[in-house]
């Protein structure tokens, strides 16, 4: 997105009754908008003591804060939870369903093109929802029952989720941790661009050429583990920057945030959707507060410079399937 436009979008803020600003959105290539900041509810980061019931409040109290979207999946075994989460905030009438917007993700074992609208259906009965906002395919890679390689191709998988958008199940659909090889691919032989590509992006793994094809595409790019390797991940060995990094901390002085929001506010910068994940009450407030100030181009390519192309996430034990996305880096 071009600079001009992504400060006109950023300047549509809304207030709720209740007086907390409500993120902008950015405009998908299908004509719906998304909100420009999500709740993260993956469970690969939660600590031991956390619980599934941490979930449900942590969505009720992101939609408190004003909070519109949520990202959620299938795999991570929490729509349920969610779904609850969702449906007290609307209970307690801070919201109606068409103020929020939802994602779910399909998962490996499922992508067969008839599967997909049954696994979506499975989807919403979990969330209690009639329809999601996005649904996307969670990995190129497809998967038997059992994890070993399955030989379906994501051409066809995407059949089957362009027949849920027609069924009125989600909105829009998209894709997660797809390479530039395969969006075009994928675009080159169904001649339907998706409308989100959900990859990770952070300080240490900045997607830069990614992230311009997706743009160059008109797609929407959300990033996952936003916070990289700020936050404490299983390595003690783990590249910088840390939260106490002198670059970020001085500009989280200069603008009065943390080095966390600091980070988020970087991606926004890019048009990216950041998925912060937090159940803490606090930070679930901290992360929503990056839209009344912003960062100057210097500054975004300051924090670009951090990149080493290392991965949180990778899933190593997939590297030899035929679709796994992750060849360069
Ligand atoms: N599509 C995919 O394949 C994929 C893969 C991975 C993740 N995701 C999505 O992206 C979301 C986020 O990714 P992630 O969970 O890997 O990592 P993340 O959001 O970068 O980091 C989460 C960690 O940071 C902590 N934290 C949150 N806010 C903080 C703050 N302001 N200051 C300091 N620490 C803070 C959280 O702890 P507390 O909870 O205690 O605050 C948690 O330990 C996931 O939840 C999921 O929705 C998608
Ligand atoms: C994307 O993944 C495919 C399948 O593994 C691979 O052939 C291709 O080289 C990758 N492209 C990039 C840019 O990493």
């Amino acid at each position: 997105m071009s600079p001009l436009l992504l400060a006109f979008v950023l300047t549509i803020i809304s207030y709720n009754e209740a007086g907390a600003v409500q993120p902008p959105t950015f405009k998908l290539n299908d004509g719906n908008e998304i909100p420009a900041i999500a709740l993260g509810t993956g469970r690969g980061t939660a600590k031991e003591s956390e619980t599934l019931e941490d979930v449900r409040q942590a969505v009720y109290w992101a939609i408190e804060a004003g909070y519109r979207h949520i990202d959620t999946a299938a795999v991570y075994f929490d729509e349920e939870q969610v779904g609850q989460g969702i449906a007290q905030a609307i209970a307690d009438k801070l919201v109606t369903r068409k103020d929020l917007y939802i994602t779910t993700k399909l998962w490996n074992d499922k992508h067969r093109r008839e599967q997909v609208v049954p696994a979506l259906k499975d989807s919403l009965k979990k969330l209690g929802l009639e329809y999601v906002d996005l649904y996307l395919i969670h990995f190129p890679v497809a998967v038997k029952a059992d994890g070993t390689s399955d030989d379906v191709h994501y051409v066809d998988t995407w059949k089957g989720m362009m027949e849920a958008k027609e069924l009125g199940l989600t909105r829009s659909i998209g894709v997660s941790n797809f390479n530039t090889t395969q969006i075009a691919d994928l675009i080159q032989r169904t001649k339907v661009v998706p409308a989100v590509n959900e990859i990770e992006v952070n300080p240490t793994l900045t997607q830069e050429a990614l992230v311009n094809y997706c743009q160059s595409q008109g797609i929407v790019v959300m990033g996952y583990s936003p916070f990289g390797f700020l936050v404490s991940r299983r390595s003690a060995s783990a590249p910088p920057p840390r939260s106490d990094d002198p670059v970020l901390v001085a500009m989280a002085q200069k603008y009065g945030k943390t080095t966390a929001q600091i980070v988020l506010r970087y991606l926004i910068e890019r048009g990216i959707v950041p998925i912060p994940k937090s159940t803490n009450k606090a930070r679930i407030v901290q992360n929503k507060d990056v839209f009344d100030f912003s960062l100057t181009p210097a500054e975004v390519e300051a924090i670009n410079k951090f990149n080493k192309n290392i991965r949180v996430i990778s899933i190593s034990s997939w590297k030899n399937y035929p679709l796994y996305p992750f060849c360069e880096y």
